[in-house]
């Protein structure tokens, strides 16, 4: 996604090292690969080993890749084990990939069938189905509203909790169908859309890795290092903007997107998630400690 600008933005350079925290398929690390050429390195990083045993396979005829499970949040530790102090661009593509959209085993999909999981690393033990049947009402409405933003959070907390009477929601389509019975259905979103977006960036922990990650970038970036990020929704881009501006004040990043570039006609007819995409660059400054 935004592959041509993140490509023009970040320009990469033989020799240079980039660190890739989302690696997913690899569909940004094969552009962005024979830039670094000769001499670069590519460190990938997924939470998903379905994910990194997919890129292996994209990427194997690659030179100079890494791919490693971690949390992006903790990629300065990654990078000392490669005996990497620092990089030359960072890039986060956030979310949920389409790949494990359509998986209906994974259960991040309303439109499918599936356990009630959304765990991006599966070691993990905490899944959306533990949130839907233990947090209480209230619990379930805040979360709801504030990593979903969803209007109705209290009525559908309610009528979780009344469908629990009957016995565990377990299943993708029946919180789907309980959720759409407590709003009544209606509008441009599928009404499940918000609930499944708060149970995932919670059980991921994504806006708290986010901002764990931008804590430690600028340390981990060269000075004259780029920063490019692509944020799906609202929540992720705020944490984004507000970094940024931070930065700028504190003049350790310049912005080379004043506005978020987003994707072009021909991309969003071909990839309708693309058009939710945002993605800002950054470059840090020279002399910035
Ligand atoms: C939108 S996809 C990235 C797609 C990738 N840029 C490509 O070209 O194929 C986001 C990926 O980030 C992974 N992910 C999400 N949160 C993560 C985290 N905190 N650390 C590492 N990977 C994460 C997901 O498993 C998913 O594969």
């Amino acid at each position: 996604m935004l592959v041509a600008p993140i490509v023009r933005l970040l320009d990469p350079q033989p020799g240079q090292i980039i660190l890739d925290g989302t690696v997913g398929l690899g569909g940004h690390a094969a552009a962005l690969l024979p830039r670094i050429m000769p001499g670069g390195q590519y460190v990938g990083l997924d939470l998903d080993d379905e994910m990194l045993t997919a890129a292996r396979k994209n990427l194997a005829d690659a030179t100079g890749v890494r791919l490693v499970q971690s949390n992006y949040a903790d990629a300065i530790a990654v990078l000392a084990d490669a005996g990497i102090a620092q990089v030359d661009h960072v890039l986060l593509d956030l979310g949920v990939n389409s790949a494990q959209l359509s998986d209906s085993a994974r259960g991040f999909s309303f439109d499918r069938d599936g356990p009630l999981d959304m765990r991006f690393d599966r070691r993990s033990e905490r899944r959306a189905l533990d949130l839907v049947n233990a947090l209480s009402e209230t619990e379930l409405a805040d979360l709801f509203y504030h990593y979903g933003q969803e209007g109705a959070s209290r009525r559908i907390a309610k009528r979780i909790c009344e469908a629990r009477r009957s016995g565990r929601i377990t299943t993708t389509r029946v919180l789907a169908s309980v959720v759409e019975s407590a709003t009544g259905g209606g509008g441009k979103l599928h009404p499940a859309t918000r609930v499944f977006m708060a149970l995932r960036l919670n059980i991921n922990q994504e806006l708290e890795s986010l901002e764990r990650f931008l804590e430690s970038v600028t340390g981990l970036l060269r000075p004259a290092g780029k920063l490019a990020v692509i944020a799906f929704q609202s929540l992720e881009d705020s944490i984004v903007k507000r970094f940024l501006r931070t930065a700028k004040t504190a003049g350790t990043f310049r912005s080379l997107t004043p506005r978020p570039v987003v994707a072009d006609a021909a991309e969003r007819a071909c990839n309708p998630r693309s058009r939710s995409a945002k993605l800002r660059v950054a470059e840090r400054l020279t002399g910035a400690s």
